[in-house]
């Protein structure tokens, strides 16, 4: 197979929750191949710096503030888009995040806040970017799960549920969408160094202990960015519907069966 059935130059891609973590690396790196990158976070001061060292660096980048759990500005953001590249042929639905509680302490609004973030955004930006794409001559979605959205996930309940769905949704979009050219797949990312993590969770490289991988390692943003640019790639072409998983040497449990020191 030669290389280039690895690259993603010419796609017109969205990624969404790009201004820091793993989808700014996805956004820089789909630029860095040649894509036009339309990213989006919920302020615009926080996205643009990330388009503007895209553009330092010869890409093309648009930035645009944008919630994903706002079915408008989502719509607004996939328009904007289309209109600045011509078209949408790539979607990585990155946005999301948590907190840790325990189910009994998850407040109404607290469920349904990590339900919105992380599933309603990507029911959101598929349809709003699908439409094109499916109108068009196809595309390709990648979605970010997590491996807390393959197991039992303690104190994340809300996160868990709504990334289990995202696989799932996956799964049924892959074959609903398959006579229209849509390809769609997710990744599953185990626990990878970025500032959500150091926010959330606390962890950081250096408090990391020697559990997670073989290598001794903590994932990084480009160990996603690697199979998320695979996945948006022609070498993928007869992959849908699949979940790859990112998180190093399988091991039993979850990412929080150890003591993390959690404060
Ligand atoms: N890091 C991990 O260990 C890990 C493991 C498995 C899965 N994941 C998943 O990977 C994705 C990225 O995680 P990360 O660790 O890189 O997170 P992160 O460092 O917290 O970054 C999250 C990004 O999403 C944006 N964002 C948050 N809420 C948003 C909203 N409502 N609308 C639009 N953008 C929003 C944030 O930008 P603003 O704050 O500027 O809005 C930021 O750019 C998430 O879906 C997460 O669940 C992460």
């Amino acid at each position: 197979m030669p290389t280039d059935q690895f690259s993603v130059e010419g796609r017109n891609a969205i990624v969404t929750g790009a201004s820091q973590g793993i989808g700014r690396t996805i956004a820089e790196r789909l630029a860095a191949d040649g894509a036009s990158v339309a990213i989006c976070s919920r302020a615009q001061e926080r996205v643009d710096p990330v388009a503007e060292g895209i553009r330092d660096d010869g890409g093309r980048a648009l930035a645009v503030e944008c919630d994903v759990r706002d079915r408008e500005a989502v719509d607004a953001f996939v328009e904007a888009t289309v209109e600045e590249f011509g078209g949408v042929d790539l979607l990585v639905n990155n946005a999301g995040g948590e907190f840790v509680a325990a189910f009994e302490d998850i407040s109404e609004n607290g469920w349904k806040s990590i339900v919105d973030l992380n599933l309603h955004g990507t029911f959101h930006c598929t349809q709003a970017a699908g439409a094109h794409m499916r109108a068009g001559q196809g595309g390709c979605i990648v979605n970010v799960s997590s491996v807390n959205g393959q197991h039992a996930a303690p104190n994340e309940s809300h996160y868990s549920a709504a990334k289990a769905a995202i696989i799932r949704l996956t799964e049924t979009l892959a074959v609903e969408w398959a006579d229209d050219g849509v390809r769609v797949n997710c990744v599953a990312p185990g626990l990878i160094q970025t500032p959500g993590v150091a926010d959330t969770l606390g962890i950081r490289e250096e408090s990391m202990p020697a559990r997670e991988t073989v290598d001794r390692r903590i994932g990084y943003t480009e160990d996603v960015a690697d199979v998320v640019q695979f996945l948006a790639s022609d070498a993928a072409a007869f992959m849908t519907g699949e979940t790859v998983t990112v998180k190093g040497v399988p091991r039993p449990g979850n990412s929080f069966d150890v003591d993390l020191g959690l404060e």
